[in-house]
């Protein structure tokens, strides 16, 4: 059975490990069939996920498409979270009928009637976010959507957004090698009661400890674009993964397991969500939420990991230079 958390104001209960769904679409290289990633995610379900994450971005609409076909039967059992991203300079509507266009054009996608949970993308530098707030509010008042939520934001721009409409969630990227929200962002939301998705919760995939120095990254795949993946960055970043294999064994579980299980364990209303396009990887990262952490074990990993540079990081700058 599947643990749960509830999460922000909006008291949205999710699986405690969900699924991130990018990958069947876009971002980590080719795709799976479609009929294929339809399969995986009604798995991730069978196996008690009830947290699916995509975003309007991710294959231009395609990936919306992929998770509202494969989760239509059980609409009413999962929760699905999507993205939206407007930029004012782009047109000169007001950001309320954009936002409404794009969200509209998701649910449209998704085969529904409501989002569970809304996220702006990118907090954009022209917009104020007590501006996207009160749409927000607007929104959830019709039905629309359960509750919204921001990404990558600071934590002056949650509090800012939070005290229009309170958010749900924030999602952001948290690993053992990307803890900069631990500063300011996770007290933030813990003080004012804000869920914290994780997303890239395995590093896209380093923390599994499966990278070789010699994998080769086509196409839209990001670890083109993110350092860590460089091969000098791999071999320097080895006592990481040594660590994580260390602790899998006394625990009998994976690395990737350990990374996942020591966010879990940290604070009850942190849910990652890493994505995997693989039948038994997903098996294996939504039973991370039974490997329990003790408090002197997860106090003996933060005494380690402080001991280890990171070396590489994944910037949207980064990224962004892929593109044509
Ligand atoms: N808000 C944002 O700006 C933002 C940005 C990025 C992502 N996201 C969301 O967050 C989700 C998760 O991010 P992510 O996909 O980068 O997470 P991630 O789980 O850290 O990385 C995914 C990568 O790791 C590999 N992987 C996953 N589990 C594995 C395992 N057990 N063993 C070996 N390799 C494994 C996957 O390969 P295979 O697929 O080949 O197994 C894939 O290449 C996305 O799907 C998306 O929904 C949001």
């Amino acid at each position: 059975m599947m643990k749960n958390r509830t999460i922000g104001s909006s008291k949205l209960e999710v699986s405690a490990v969900g699924l991130g769904c990018m990958g069947f679409s876009h971002g980590y290289g080719a795709t799976p069939e479609r009929q294929e990633s339809i399969n995986l995610i009604r798995y991730a379900f069978e196996l008690g996920c009830t947290h699916f994450d995509t975003a309007e971005g991710y294959g231009a609409g395609n990936n919306e498409e992929l998770v509202g076909e494969a989760l239509r039967d059980v609409r009413d059992q999962v929760v699905i979270a999507t993205k939206f991203l407007i930029r004012e300079s782009s047109t000169t509507d007001p950001a309320d009928k954009q936002i409404r266009s794009h969200l509209e054009a998701s649910l449209k996608r998704l085969g529904t009637d409501h989002v569970d949970l809304y996220y702006q993308h990118r907090v954009s530098p022209d917009i104020p976010v007590e501006e996207i707030a009160e749409c927000m509010g607007q929104l959830i008042r019709e039905g629309k959507i359960g509750g919204w939520g921001q990404s990558q934001a600071t934590a002056e721009q949650i509090r800012r957004a939070h005290a229009v409409t309170p958010l749900t969630a924030v999602q952001s990227e948290y690993s053992m090698m990307e803890r900069m929200f631990e500063r300011e962002v996770i007290p933030a939301c813990k003080e004012l009661g804000i869920g914290f998705v994780p997303f890239s919760p395995l590093a896209s995939g380093f923390l599994s400890g499966k990278v070789r120095v010699d994998d080769q990254y086509q196409g839209d795949d990001v670890r083109r674009a993110i350092t860590r993946f460089d091969s000098a960055n791999i071999a320097a970043n080895q006592p990481l993964v040594d660590l994580l294999h260390r602790f899998a064994d006394e625990k009998h579980a994976t690395p990737a397991q350990i990374s996942l299980a020591w966010m879990l364990d940290k604070e009850d209303f942190i849910a990652p969500i890493p994505g995997s396009r693989k039948r038994e990887r997903i098996a294996e990262n939504l039973g991370a939420a039974e490997v329990e952490i003790s408090a002197s074990e997860l106090e003996q990993i933060e005494t380690e990991l402080a001991k280890i540079d990171i070396h590489g990081n994944r910037t949207d700058e980064d990224i962004a230079k892929m593109r044509p």
